[in-house]
């Protein structure tokens, strides 16, 4: 149980996707391990940076909101390495661990965003002791993880509000309780809506190569009672031509400060399939997503991924040895395309540089 610091303790739960085990000085991150579900719901518990590194960098934990947290965490594993009678050893060892940590994946901002604010907390208190120092980054860690959950419900609220009752919705990846500290940002909108009683049937594209759609949105669904279909994502556009699906809602890992946005690879397709249909293309997503250091999304860095995720997911060899491949874990969907961005401060609309500044503020 979640102990050993006032104040911002989450609720333990054991179906929480990331959570702190014990005090500062000797607690563990617990997390469910996605790459074993939907078969398998198994917790792993991380005691080192490295082990952090190491589930963030195999999807373990995944989705850009849970990555921040886990790697909050990871930090204050880190912190604790330098050993707490020397508040300096604590500062090092946390400036090790952080840099560390930047280098596990480079597309979700949520990452950088959260060990940027770990690193902050020992700038800002240049006077603490070690084990005062460590407690303070535990709790924020705590703060990163509490103000993720209430960003996602209120994401589910906005969002609620654009859903009719009686739509076919289709999302992309997983954006739900998996990919956040709890409740997800796309998925959050089809649950809220789901818990004030409008029907909705989603159409979950099973997301090529790493099957988040299939293993991970499909299991969520089913789990809390939401009525959902699972498609090969080459089946999108057939099914919005069969008039299936009347909105699009998906997550994203960053958003330049113009709109354009970095989600799943397929992302950007699911995109201009649903201008082609003339069906609404909303993206769900909490501040800490946002990069407004980047003018557009032309410079979000594409995370590249083992070539052995096409050619030989999940056991079995599909391609010829030697084959050549490309796989790039994420694009980008102009502004343009994006009818709207559901975040915790209300609906970005239309998303253009200036909206998001006034909805954001100057503090994102
Ligand atoms: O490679 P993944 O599984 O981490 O990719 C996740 C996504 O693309 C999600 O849509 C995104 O992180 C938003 S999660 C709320």
């Amino acid at each position: 149980v979640a102990a050993g610091v006032p104040g911002g303790v989450p609720e333990a739960r054991d179906d929480a996707t990331v959570l702190w085990l014990g005090d500062a000085a000797t607690g563990v991150i617990s997390l469910i391990d996605q790459t074993r579900l939907p078969t398998e719901f198994v917790r792993i518990e991380c005691r080192d940076v490295p082990a952090v590194w190491e589930a963030i960098k195999v999807l373990r934990v995944r989705g850009a909101p849970a990555i921040g947290v886990a790697a909050a965490y990871g930090a204050v594993l880190g912190a604790r390495t330098g050993g707490l009678a020397d508040a300096q050893a604590v500062r090092a060892a946390l400036r090790d661990a952080t840099t560390f940590l930047r280098t596990s994946r480079p597309t979700a901002v949520n990452l950088f965003w959260a060990l940027d604010r770990m690193d902050r907390v020992a700038e800002a208190a240049p006077t603490l002791d070690g084990p005062a120092l460590l407690g303070r980054l535990l709790e924020e860690a705590h703060a990163i993880a509490e103000e993720d959950r209430a960003m996602c419900r209120s994401i589910g609220r906005h969002g609620a509000e654009l859903v009719q009752p009686g739509q076919g919705i289709l999302t992309h990846c997983n954006a739900g309780g998996l990919a956040t500290a709890d409740y997800g940002t796309a998925l959050a909108v089809i649950f809220s809506a789901h818990e004030q009683g409008k029907p909705v049937h989603v159409f979950a594209d099973e997301t090529r190569p790493l099957l988040q759609g299939a293993r991970l949105t499909a299991w969520e669904l089913q789990r809390r009672g939401v009525p959902v279909t699972l498609i090969c994502d080459n089946m999108a556009a057939q099914v919005m031509k069969e008039g299936k699906v009347q909105l699009v809602v998906v997550g994203a890992d960053r958003i330049a400060s113009n709109g354009d946005t970095a989600n799943k690879i397929g992302t950007y397709g699911v995109a201009l399939l649903a201008r082609a249909h003339g069906i609404p293309f909303y993206v769900a997503a909490p501040s800490s997503t946002f990069d407004l250091s980047l003018s557009d999304g032309s410079a979000i860095p594409i995370e590249q991924r083992d070539p052995r995720e096409v050619t030989e997911g999940f056991g079995r060899t599909t391609a010829p040895v030697g084959i050549s491949v490309y796989n790039p874990a994420f694009d980008v969907t102009p502004a343009e395309l994006i009818a709207g961005i559901i975040t915790e401060r209300g609906v970005i609309r239309p998303v253009v540089a200036e909206r998001i500044r006034a909805v954001l503020g100057a503090d994102a």
